[in-house]
């Protein structure tokens, strides 16, 4: 199961979980209670929810961010540079052949709309992608693990012809001079 399998069956739950508590409150929102019984629970709950996030959210969240800023280490080295421009409606790329196994710098902007620069692998899955916006670079440094030619969609809706921003990127093997 793909993770993109994993995260549309995970919202559905939540989604449905969350559809079952609303329909709990309008029933119950007919009956009438007491008022101090409910305060009580209600301040348990919050009590136990602000643990939760203090002990689990917390956490989590530092872990998340062990690698920010993710680009760092690999832009110094970065020799390999991508100049992308996204327009409606193509992309304009100043190179479109790296090598694999070396970071490759894309620095991303846009001549008129937001567009989305997304890179897809061979097999359709997407390894990287940042914003392009107008009036700024974006910097995104990926590294190519195998050859192969890779597609750059849009990922941002962007007018008529969004679906037709397509480029392609060849990677070829290390020290491989075409
Ligand atoms: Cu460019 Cu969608």
């Amino acid at each position: 199961m793909s993770i993109q399998t994993v995260s549309a069956l995970l919202s559905l739950l939540l989604i449905l979980g969350l559809a079952a508590l609303f329909l709990r409150v309008r029933r119950l929102a007919h009956e009438g209670r007491d008022y101090a019984p409910v305060q009580g629970d209600a301040y348990r709950i919050r009590t136990i929810g602000f643990w939760v996030l203090l002990l689990v959210g917390l956490p989590v969240s530092v872990w998340l961010f062990r690698e920010t800023p993710y680009t760092r280490a690999a832009q110094a080295a970065a020799a390999q540079v991508i100049n992308a421009t996204g327009h409606q409606w193509y992309w304009e790329l100043d190179r479109n052949e790296v090598v694999a196994g070396e970071p490759v710098e894309f620095r991303v902007t846009s001549a008129d709309a937001n567009h989305g620069f997304g890179i897809y692998d061979t097999g359709g899955k997407l390894v990287a992608q940042t914003q392009a916006m107008p009036g700024y670079v974006n910097r995104l440094v990926h590294v190519f693990g195998t050859p192969g030619t890779y597609r750059v969609l849009c990922l941002e809706y962007c007018g008529l012809v969004h679906h037709d921003m397509i480029a392609e990127i060849v990677v070829t093997g290390r020290g491989n001079d075409g």
